[in-house]
């Protein structure tokens, strides 16, 4: 009985923990915002890309950061401002890898840290 419940309690750390791990990671995404804004923003593989010197490997990262930063929930503000402003990134980082016209401009647009992170970091 009593160690039936220590179990209990040990699962329930575990759940409640790992809930608050991914507390900004969407239930479809790779990667947390965490990890997308240190490798893919901060890191320069977004900027990459926007000059066109990203590798395919990389160009492939960025996709699918953004992906994930699409299902992720952001920090603070509207879900809506932040699903429009995501499936902008991706959307013109789609179409910068796929050789668009306009379509890194578009991208270099998207990619503004400071108006992002003042309505939701
Ligand atoms: C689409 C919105 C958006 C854009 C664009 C954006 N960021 Fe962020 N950024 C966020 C959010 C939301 C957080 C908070 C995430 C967290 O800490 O969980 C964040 C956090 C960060 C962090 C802190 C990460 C940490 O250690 O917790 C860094 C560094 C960062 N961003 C760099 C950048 C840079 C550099 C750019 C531009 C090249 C950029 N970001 C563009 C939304 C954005």
């Amino acid at each position: 009985m009593k160690k039936g419940l220590l179990v209990a309690m040990g699962l329930l750390a575990v759940m409640v923990l790992g809930g608050v791990a991914m507390a900004d990671k969407g239930k479809d995404s790779k990667y947390d915002t965490e990890e997308i804004m240190k490798k893919g923003f901060k890191g320069g593989l977004v900027a990459k890309v926007i000059k066109g010197e990203a590798s395919e490997e990389d160009q492939k990262l960025v996709i699918a950061m953004l992906e994930s930063l699409a299902h992720n929930k952001p920090h603070k503000g509207s879900e809506e401002d932040w699903k429009k402003r995501t499936t902008a990134l991706l959307e013109a980082a789609k179409g910068t890898v796929e050789g668009k016209e306009g379509a890194a401009s578009k991208l270099k647009e998207a990619a503004n840290c400071k108006a992002c992170h003042k309505d939701h970091k």
